[in-house]
């Protein structure tokens, strides 16, 4: 039985209400209604700044470096409780994009961050850099992702109604050494985006 932390003030901590809510299985229906901020990662958007794209080797991301056409799976926000960093909620695709999409650029608009939940049922969608592929594929019931606006355009996720057939996404800047920083979020559908709801484009 799920335990409330005796400080907790009666309140439900984030990670029980993501249990629940993968309990529940109805999270599409009533996903409007809910105060997400209260659950997803720095709510306020703007507590500890920018921070270090960090890759999973420890190492911040570098735009002369990272490859072409390639991708990292990165948390976000990072804590220092190794469970928290299990959450796929935390869990975002750092994307260079191909060539034909201006990857090759040393610039911000050669990246892409988005959320790697598939906004069908939450499973975690992956970047595949092959020819003929270059898209994200989500492995559960095939929904697929253009990289370059981070809309689904093929599978269940791509006919379901705005904001949620495209995936929420974080800003970058490259600073003069070229490292990358993740600046901070704004969790609003017509901002950053609600992970695991989606975003709306062009707003
Ligand atoms: Fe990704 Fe169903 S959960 S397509």
């Amino acid at each position: 039985m799920t335990q409330v932390p005796p400080n907790s003030g009666g309140k439900v901590s984030r990670r029980d209400f993501l249990k629940l809510m993968a309990a529940a299985g109805t999270v599409m229906t009533f996903a409007p209604f809910v105060d997400w901020g209260k659950f997803l990662p720095d709510p306020t958007g703007n507590v500890a700044g920018k921070q270090k794209l960090e890759l999973p080797d420890g190492t911040q991301a570098n735009v002369k470096t990272f490859e072409v056409n390639s991708s990292q799976a990165i948390i976000y926000p990072k804590t220092d409780d190794a469970v928290l960093n299990k959450e796929s909620f935390r869990t975002w695709q750092f994307v260079r994009l191909p060539v034909e999409l201006g990857g090759d650029k040393n610039d911000v608009s050669a990246f892409r961050v988005y959320s790697m939940v598939c906004l069908h049922l939450w499973c975690l969608w992956k970047y595949w850099p092959d020819p003929g592929r270059k898209r994200g594929e989500c492995p559960c019931h095939g929904s697929m992702y253009d990289m370059e606006t981070g809309k689904a355009f093929a599978g269940p996720a791509s006919l379901q109604a705005p904001p949620s057939n495209v995936l929420p996404r974080l800003d970058i800047e490259i600073d003069s050494n070229g490292d990358i920083w993740i600046l901070p979020p704004t969790w609003d559908p017509n901002k950053n985006g609600i992970v695991g709801y989606g975003r709306y484009l062009n707003v």
